[in-house]
């Protein structure tokens, strides 16, 4: 039986020396603002050079690629639901991209792993109902495949990372 190994940071995914750290993209993988800016940014031009040959990805879907300039090993990219009131399947697609972000992390073997709070930035998906999804999605996730690696959710504000740690209280 897998331990789950979940915690809650403050502070920069970018700095995190994860096996993986998840970039909350868009589906043309080009870039952006918000943490792709800053994961883009750090990583250096290989990344984007990289992401161009993707031909883009799908919302809900995930693809890997090398890290580059970063302290991680591999950059997960998932293009998670733009929220538009929550009637439009926003919460399968944030769902989807957990668990796709989580195979692929299962399929290459990774011992670690790093998220953001994918889609609660300029995507718009309200924090607590992302917060919820994100924990008991990866938790379900670990249980079901009874994979252990170490999951760390990297908060860039202290409104998440306190919903975070709440949550966590009751899952861990
Ligand atoms: N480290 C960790 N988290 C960060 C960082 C960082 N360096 N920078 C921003 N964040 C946080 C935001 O505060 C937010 O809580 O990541 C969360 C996701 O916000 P966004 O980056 O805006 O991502 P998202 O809401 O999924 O929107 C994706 O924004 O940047 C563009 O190209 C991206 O079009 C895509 C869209």
């Amino acid at each position: 039986m897998s331990r789950l190994s979940m915690r809650a940071i403050l502070g920069d995914i970018t700095l995190q020396d994860t096996d993986a750290i998840v970039n909350a993209a868009n589906t043309s993988l080009l870039g952006g603002g918000g943490v792709d800016g800053a994961i883009h940014r750090a990583a250096g031009k290989g990344l984007l050079d990289e992401c161009r040959k993707l031909g883009g990805c799908p919302a809900g879907e995930a693809r890997i690629t090398g890290a580059y300039n970063l302290r991680c090993r591999y950059v997960i990219h998932t293009p998670g639901p733009v929220y538009r009131g929550g009637s439009f399947g926003e919460e399968a697609i944030l769902k989807s991209s957990y668990v796709n972000s989580m195979n692929l992390v299962m399929r290459h073997s990774l011992r670690s792993v790093s998220f953001p709070a994918i889609s609660t930035g300029v995507y718009a998906y309200p924090k607590a109902e992302a917060c919820d999804i994100a924990i008991e999605t990866v938790a379900g996730f670990i249980l079901e495949n009874n994979y252990d690696v170490e999951v760390y959710f990297v908060l860039f504000d202290r409104e998440s990372y306190g919903l975070y740690l709440d949550k966590l209280k009751s899952v861990v």
